[in-house]
């Protein structure tokens, strides 16, 4: 049986249209069954309209401070719709740890960098002021602590020298709605396993596929 899940978004919502058109497939193991978002002017909320899966706006702000009133909003939803895993995509509300540990191992994050790399704010510009040469993005399991977690999956990308926060973060995009869905098939499909701080994957492997950045043209 499909897994139903709720995607839980703040802004445009890209991440949340990769995962809804790849759970569109028939094998896919599972299925978009509700979207959330803690704005009610996010565009992802339209996005997720238009392809039918049912979207609320539970409105952060007018809770203030209190997020567990908030929380307790949300959960109410995700119990009404019978959703067994949660994926963030550009959530970006706190969340409380008691929220958190209620979900463990159920819910997602994708960050846009190699966590434990630039974890906050503006990922894409720590990585330019670090002057890395690989960047990328990650799947992770939610824990208390912001953009940290057992690691799902990640996909790298060079970095550019001519690169900006935004041509970077693009390209990091690109890759992030790849990774996600993959990420999520093999969460849904029950072929991950948590041992402590670490995420192992039962089928499958790891990628031996070596990225060098920069190239130098020399056949290295
Ligand atoms: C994505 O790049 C996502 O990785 C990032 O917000 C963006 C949302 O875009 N999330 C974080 O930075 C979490 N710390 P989207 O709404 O188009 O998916």
């Amino acid at each position: 049986m499909k897994r139903r899940v709720a995607i839980l978004i703040s802004g445009r919502g890209s991440n949340m249209v990769a995962l809804i058109q790849a759970a569109a497939a028939a094998h896919f193991p599972a299925e978009i069954a509700l979207v959330i978002s803690n704005r009610s002017d996010a565009a992802g909320l339209e996005k997720a309209r238009a392809s039918d899966v049912p979207a609320l706006a539970i409105e952060s702000k007018l809770f203030g401070k209190d997020r567990a009133t908030f929380e307790a909003v949300v959960q109410a939803a995700l119990d009404e719709h019978g959703i067994d895993l949660i994926c963030l995509a550009g959530f970006m509300r706190l969340l409380t740890a008691q929220f958190v540990q209620r979900w463990h191992g159920r819910m997602l994050n994708i960050h846009p960098s190699l966590l434990p790399s630039f974890p906050g704010i503006d990922p894409a510009a720590q990585a330019l002021g670090a002057g890395v040469k690989i960047s990328g993005a990650t799947v992770h399991f939610v824990i208390p602590k912001t953009d940290a977690g057992p690691i799902v999956m990640q996909g790298a990308v060079g970095v550019c020298d001519d690169d900006t926060p935004d041509t970077l973060a693009e390209r990091i995009l690109r890759v992030e709605h790849r990774i996600y869905p993959e990420a999520l098939r093999l969460v849904a499909g029950g072929q991950v396993r948590l041992e402590g701080d670490i995420c192992k994957t039962t089928a499958g492997a790891g990628s031996a596929a070596i990225l060098i950045s920069p190239t130098t043209g020399c056949g290295t």
